[in-house]
């Protein structure tokens, strides 16, 4: 593997993504990870990532001793070239301006731009710079503002660049990523079949003749976990669909007939009077969140109870989650989130995680693989909670069938205008407001729909997506015809911040 040593860049999960899509493995360590927990990883490479701090710094974060001593090529990316820049005898000094943005390279060489051609325009990020070279080094690529921009030393095999190469914003970053790649000799065997092989393995490995409960919630992650875990474990898995009554209109049907054709041992389970009983008369979000979620844990445990004993719970816990990286969460708690699917930890079982080390594209690629239809792999984001948390304040039956049909509407009319895919999420709200409309010849007085779509690439902040006004005049048609109940729709303009995605 490429050993990614993190010392708190916003991209360090990028650099990782992107050798993995190169077909190399890939981990993340925090920046100060001990040497024996990097060489566990087998590492033919490491990286060491950007960051906030300056160099010079005293409480500069740094690789533990011995890091910089393997006899591996090492790549540092901004924070990281001037790190090694400085370890190796060079100097690095506030740049006279901060550099940020895309600059162009006005000459670029050497083994990392190995084959490269043309322009090559760079991502910039940093006010620090490498003033002087450390011995034995080369300058290999520079911008107007910054002379030095790519150092190389192929005797020790270290290499660095100021700018950021797994963005975006660096259209050939890609092709130097794999450049080093080549230069560390890393293998290119990490593909989807490669990875469901190895995943069936350690899963067979660690369960040997146990049972398996797995909880799906409808979402891409646990529908693939059920999938893979029926090709490891066949009928020793049991896959249990709560149905809670929150979700989409033909959601739990949707999920039979993609799972159970392709071997899931799938138990679904009717608890909708269960659960609209425990939420009758609650009109507070968090409260909302609290029932729900313990309503599904006892849920749950019924079910495990009556299909049991089982030795092992499944769980689709992505990678992202577990990353030992240097930034903490940090983020203020706005709203409690409960995953319906989080479960407690003092239930007797030994958990087995296979996706712990994957991204999210990675488990939409084995999805592909192991035939889960494109309407769940792709499908947005839907919160556990459901619709509880889009019928805004008290949920009634009537509430949520209404809710059902407005929302159906709109998510099948993104599809078939081919707007769905290019929106992170989209939803509907049913908001508790009701006003005067007429309709025919009749006054009405019936309740406001809101409809939101939004882009955004990791859900902390968000864009409302511009879908095509004749788009959005076709859905408002389409719902005051067909949900009666409605006589109003309305388009949510707001970005996140200030707003969130979900209205509750
Ligand atoms: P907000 O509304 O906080 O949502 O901007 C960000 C993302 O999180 C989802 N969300 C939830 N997911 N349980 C979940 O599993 C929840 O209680 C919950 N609340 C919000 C939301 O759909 C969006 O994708």
């Amino acid at each position: 593997s490429v050993v990614i040593l993190d010392f708190g860049s916003q991209y360090t999960r990028l650099i990782a993504r992107r050798f993995r899509e190169l077909g190399t493995y890939s981990v993340i360590l925090p920046g100060n990870a001990p040497l024996e927990r990097i060489q566990r990883e087998n590492p033919v490479g490491i990286v060491l990532s950007g960051g906030p701090s300056s160099v010079y710094d005293e409480r500069a974060p740094r690789p533990a001793d011995g890091v910089l001593d393997l006899d591996v090529p090492i790549l540092g990316i901004c924070y990281g070239m001037q790190f090694l820049a400085q370890q190796a005898g060079g100097d690095v000094k506030r740049a006279g301006k901060r550099e940020y943005g895309k600059a162009d390279l006005t000459r670029y060489g050497g083994q990392l731009f190995q084959g490269i051609q043309g322009e090559f325009v760079a991502w910039m990020s940093h006010s620090d710079s490498v003033t002087r070279l450390p011995e034995g080094y080369d300058v290999v690529a520079e911008t107007e503002d910054t002379p030095v921009t790519a150092i190389e030393n192929v005797t020790t095999r270290r290499y660095g660049v100021q700018f950021h190469p797994e963005v975006v914003h660096t259209p050939k970053g890609t092709l130097l990523l794999e450049n080093y790649l080549s230069i560390c000799g890393a293998a290119r065997d990490w593909n989807a079949e490669h990875i469901i092989d190895e995943l069936i393995e350690g899963v067979r490995a660690q369960v040997g003749d146990g049972r398996v409960l797995l909880a799906i919630s409808g979402g891409v992650d646990s529908s693939t976990l059920g999938l893979l875990l029926a090709r490891a474990v066949g009928e020793k898995l049991t896959a249990v669909f709560i149905d809670h009554g929150l979700l989409r209109l033909g959601e739990r049907e949707q999920v039979e007939a993609a799972l159970r054709p392709l071997g899931v041992n799938l138990v679904t389970v009717d608890a909708r009077e269960q659960f609209l009983g425990a939420l009758a008369g609650v009109s507070d979000p968090e409260q909302k969140r609290k029932i729900i979620g313990r309503e599904f844990i006892r849920a749950f445990e019924r079910e495990a109870r009556e299909y049991g004993p089982f030795d092992f719970l499944a769980q689709g816990t992505l990678y992202p989650d577990v990353i030992e990286s240097a930034g903490g969460e940090g983020a203020a708690n706005i709203k409690s989130h409960h995953n319906v699917g989080g479960l407690p930890d003092d239930l007797a079982f030994k958990l087995v995680e296979p996706f712990r080390t994957l991204f999210k594209d990675e488990v939409r690629e084995i999805a592909r693989l192991l035939g889960l239809p494109d309407h769940i792999r792709m499908r947005h984001p839907f919160p556990g909670p459901g619709l509880a948390i889009r019928v805004l304040g008290e949920i009634t039956p009537e509430k949520l069938d209404i809710l059902k049909r407005v929302d159906d509407i709109f998510i099948s009319g993104l599809r078939e205008f081919g707007l769905y895919d290019g929106c992170s999420q989209a939803l509907a709200v049913l908001t508790p407001i009701q006003s005067v409309g007429v309709m025919g010849d009749e006054r009405t007085y019936s309740y406001t729909a809101a409809l939101r779509a939004v882009t955004t690439d990791d859900f902390m902040t968000a864009e409302w997506a511009r879908l095509p006004y004749d788009f959005l005049a076709t859905m408002s048609n389409r719902i005051v015809n067909q949900v009666h109940e409605i006589n109003r729709v309305v388009y949510d303009i707001t970005g996140k911040p200030p707003a969130t995605i979900e209205w509750e």
